[in-house]
């Protein structure tokens, strides 16, 4: 599978470690950086994942940084991005085969190297179910703002 990785100075070394498992594990990674503890912003690493996934480079994206949460936050304001700020397998697990998706975003200041390995693991592995979950995925894109809510 083709990964486009990256992650903020809170997340670069569990990064690293993680490139290195996919790579192990036979994967193509594109990783996208950072590669320093200097202080960035995690909206700019996003952002270059999530372009990534969006354009077809990359099947998946993987995103590092304090606590997954920004990173997600940012990757899911590209139309197309569905992403995940998880801790748990569990989340890992349904977040594929629920909701399709394509972008997992991991807080290393939360989970252990061992657990991320296995969280990433769970993501890549997992198919997405279809079914029902197709029709609510499609709406995910295909409702605006404007849009109102219905009764
Ligand atoms: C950086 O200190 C931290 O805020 C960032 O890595 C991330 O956790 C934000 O969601």
């Amino acid at each position: 599978m083709r990964i486009a990785v990256a992650a903020d100075h809170a997340g670069f070394e569990l990064k690293r470690h993680l490139v290195a498992c996919l790579a192990a594990a036979g994967h193509t990674v594109d990783d996208l950086g950072t590669d320093t503890p200097a202080s960035t912003d995690y909206p700019d690493w996003a952002a270059r994942v999530s372009e990534a996934v969006r354009e077809g480079r990359a099947e998946r994206g993987l995103l590092v940084c304090g606590t997954g949460v920004g990173m997600a936050m940012a990757a899911n304001r590209r139309r197309g991005v569905r992403a995940v700020a998880t801790s748990d397998l569990f989340t890992a697990r349904l977040a594929r085969e629920h909701n399709d998706a394509n972008v997992l975003a991991l807080g290393a200041r939360i989970v252990a190297p061992a657990l991320a390995e296995e969280i990433v693991t769970v993501f890549l592995a997992t198919p997405f179910a279809g079914g029902r979950h197709q029709r609510r995925v499609g709406k995910l894109d295909d409702r605006t703002d404007s849009e109102e809510s219905p009764a």
